[in-house]
């Protein structure tokens, strides 16, 4: 693998990214033309009322409140277009990943979308959407505004957001939850699991492109961005909130792909590595809904996992860890200490160049129980949620999983 180099000092390199900024102003880009051109929906009400409720199915609004005091927006499908509304199934938790929200779901065709096939297959669905994101954006004294509401990584949602959404549908559905995460969702999943109190409510976890480790991502974009120190750059341009549908977030992207050292005339793929069955001719309606805000301290923990091989909290410097953990690296997140009783499924791929097979291996590797398999080879870090044919390819299997947990009778 490429390892990101050490090239240029801070001032080159502050001085580069301005550069490149104003270039990126001036130039008209191709790949970032469809950012450019779809604006986000607009419109009042929450994913319920612009998704789902217009397309037959059941669905309501939550709110639950964080220990630190973010306001996440929950919605409950409690059973399919077709199904009787006090048949409910099991819990299912499911959980998006980075840059993107609860729509991610519901995003392709009925037939196609896991959030629809699991309501429609008699599961009780509960989607979360993690703070920053377009469904979550309150807080009980801070506004998105203000750089304190940016102020977290993937260990916050963790260790807060996890355990608020968990506890709400915990106590509402009086029942063990199946949780479902996907990327981001599964490192947020995996560090969750390590703690009792969230772990508790969990019956069973199915992973799709599990991440715990990132030392082996090959996605060009990604790899030059950590080359590039762009999380630094941010910090030091203090923007605390990461939106790449804001100008700004353009220009970040026009900046990073500028054909010499990278071409990103395909965005995705330079992001998440090749996709087999994604429907471009659908990318205009994704971008009515993403990609969703992130935050900056977020690319950092992300971009220190990369830079570290780790799987551990945020790293605040020697000083700050001695602070903060009472020693001066940040603690890891131990994989082993995951019950070995708590069943866990996989989907990976061969083409994911996020979730790469050698970091899966020694996610799999470290955990104490053994977790059930499913690997292909011709699928890419999107096409688990959003590929054209992922109920065959994957979702078949991981609802025999989900099932043969609860003992639940197959309609399938
Ligand atoms: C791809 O998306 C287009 C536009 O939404 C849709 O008409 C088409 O049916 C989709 N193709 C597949 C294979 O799902």
């Amino acid at each position: 693998m490429v390892r990101p180099g050490k090239a240029l000092a801070a001032p080159q390199l502050l001085l580069l990214v301005f550069l490149c900024l104003l270039a990126g102003g001036a130039r008209a880009s191709p790949p970032t033309d469809a950012l450019r051109r779809v604006s986000p929906r607009a419109g009042a009400g929450g994913l319920c009322q612009q998704l789902l409720l217009p397309q037959g199915y059941p669905c309501t609004e939550h709110t639950v409140q964080t220990d630190d005091g973010f306001l996440l927006s929950l919605q409950h499908i409690p059973h399919g277009r077709n199904g009787i509304a006090d048949n409910t199934g099991p819990p299912v938790f499911l959980q998006h990943g980075l840059f993107q929200g609860g729509d991610t779901w519901f995003i392709n065709s009925n037939e196609q979308s896991l959030g629809y096939i699991l309501a429609d297959n008699g599961f009780d669905v509960w989607v979360g959407n993690v703070r920053g994101t377009r469904w979550s954006k309150g807080h009980s004294t801070l506004s998105v505004h203000d750089k304190l509401f940016w102020d977290w990584s993937w260990q916050d949602l963790a260790e807060y957001d996890v355990l608020a959404m968990l506890s709400y549908v915990y106590t509402v559905a009086q029942s063990k939850i199946l949780y479902v995460g996907h990327s981001q969702g599964t490192i947020m999943g995996l560090a969750a699991f390590t703690m009792p109190e969230t772990v508790k409510m969990i019956s069973s976890a199915a992973l799709l492109c599990p991440i715990s480790y990132l030392d082996h991502v090959s996605a060009s974009f990604v790899l030059r961005a950590v080359a590039m120190h762009l999380d630094e750059m941010l910090v030091i341009m203090g923007i605390h909130q990461l939106n790449f549908r804001s100008d700004m977030g353009v220009q970040i992207l026009d900046s990073l792909c500028d054909d010499e050292h990278l071409d990103c005339n395909d965005l995705l793929s330079s992001i998440t590595g090749q996709n087999c069955c994604f429907n471009s001719s659908r990318i205009d309606y994704y971008l009515e809904y993403e990609p969703h805000p992130s935050s900056t301290k977020n690319l950092r923990h992300l971009f220190q996992m990369i830079r570290k091989g780790s799987f551990a909290k945020y790293d605040y410097g020697w000083w700050g860890n001695l602070r903060r953990y009472g020693q001066l690296r940040p603690p890891s997140f131990d994989l082993s200490s995951i019950p070995e009783s708590l069943p866990i499924w996989m989907g990976y791929g061969g083409l994911d160049a996020l979730a790469d097979v050698t970091d899966v291996e020694r996610t799999i590797k470290e955990l104490r129980s053994t977790p059930e398999l499913l690997y292909i080879g011709g699928y890419g870090h999107i096409d688990f949620i959003m590929s054209v044919k992922a109920k065959e390819d994957v979702y078949v299997d991981l609802m025999r999983f989900l099932r043969a947990q609860q003992g639940m009778h197959s309609s399938y």
